[in-house]
């Protein structure tokens, strides 16, 4: 333990209230949360206090000028019960990747890596132990300065907070691309980060969409609306002809660490795998020709969503059962098997979530 952090435990847990059968998505919340304050150049007094509220100033910088930032990942349990994280430095470093972009602090990965191995061990009881089901993490980051005035603040909050969710058995979900919206500029934007203005901006499309009866935004490039970037949460994959194919990163899209578990696990298999620009043309073309056998979405949420239909100027892509396919279920049982232990981590992808807080 480098970063000496302090532990005040919960008086009364909330964890007899909860039924891990049936968790509504994104409303319950652990015992416990940690939290650090940056003032005079560093992080300050490290701390895991009880869940709960905290006040702010109404001058709090980012709540008028939108410095803030975030993680999503998730810790399970093994069939044999041990509770463990999946790939956790890589949510490090794309905190840190976002921080920079945002003007902000960094984290030390140790420090960050501490808090968290501190805090889901200490909470390790609300890991549901149902195969699929999982304890969400939620790290971020926001400005706290009380100034008004653009500038970068010099006060930031770091915290993590976790909550157990059920298995994700999502229906496959249906698509559409247009080109009023783009979700980030391509070039020296913010899509290659996880800043929460992101996610606003994608909002009102997302509502358009639904009203037109589809689930998500398929996101083309900001400068010709031509080639695809990604979908709401995640990374998007296409088979054309057999060959797996995604967009290749250009500093719009999210670097999501599912579509890079794929991207290395897939050719281990024997798929061809290509990372390229795809033209949305491209896609129909292929659609047209009986090519398009497949299309599916990566993250952490789902691991793998299955797309059922791809709609771009009136013209709708129905994309074969999810029976019928091959590549998205197998990808899906082979990270599923990592995750529950009955597939082996050939990577060192799997990391047991250590006791620190046994002790305190
Ligand atoms: C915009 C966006 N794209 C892609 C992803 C998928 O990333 P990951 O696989 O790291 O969850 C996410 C989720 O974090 C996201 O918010």
């Amino acid at each position: 333990m480098k970063f000496n952090i302090k532990i005040t435990k919960a008086q009364n847990s909330q964890l007899g209230q909860v039924d891990f059968d049936d968790i509504p998505f994104g409303r319950v919340f652990s015992d416990h949360m940690f939290v650090a304050d940056y003032k005079d150049g560093e992080w300050q007094s490290p701390r895991i206090v009880p869940f709960g509220r905290f006040e702010m100033h109404p001058a709090a910088m980012v709540l008028h000028y939108g410095q803030a930032i975030f993680e999503g990942m998730k810790a399970s349990k093994s069939h044999d019960g041990t509770p463990f994280f999946l790939r956790p430095e890589m949510h490090a470093k794309r905190l840190n990747n976002s921080a920079r972009r945002m003007c902000m602090p960094e984290v030390p990965e140790a420090l960050f890596l501490e808090a968290l191995h501190t805090l889901v061990d200490l909470d390790s009881d609300w890991i549901p132990p149902q195969e699929g089901s999982a304890l969400y993490i939620r790290p971020y980051m926001f400005a706290t300065d009380e100034f008004i005035g653009v500038k970068p603040s010099a006060t930031y909050r770091f915290i993590i907070f976790t909550g157990p969710v059920g298995p994700y058995y999502p229906k496959p979900v249906s698509l559409i691309a247009d080109r009023q919206f783009a979700r980030a500029a391509v070039q020296g934007g913010t899509g290659e980060a996880k800043v929460a203005g992101n996610y606003a901006a994608s909002l009102l499309p997302a509502k358009l969409a639904n009203e037109k009866g589809y689930d998500q935004v398929m996101w083309l490039d900001s400068r010709e609306f031509k080639y695809i970037q990604e979908v709401g949460t995640m990374n998007i994959f296409f088979v054309i002809d057999g060959t797996v194919v995604t967009p290749k990163l250009d500093g719009g899209i999210l670097p999501g660490i599912t579509r890079d578990t794929i991207l290395k696990l897939l050719p281990e298999h024997g798929y061809k795998v290509e990372e390229r620009p795809i033209a949305i043309d491209e896609l129909v073309d292929a659609y047209k020709a009986g090519k398009l056998q497949e299309v599916f979405g990566s993250g952490t949420a789902a691991v793998v969503a299955h797309v059922s239909k791809v709609a771009y100027d009136g013209f709708e892509m129905e994309l074969p059962p999810v029976e019928e396919r091959k590549v998205g279920p197998f990808i899906k049982a082979q990270i599923d098997g990592m995750r529950s232990g009955k597939i082996e981590d050939k990577h060192g992808w799997i990391v047991p979530v250590q006791g620190q807080a046994v002790n305190a």
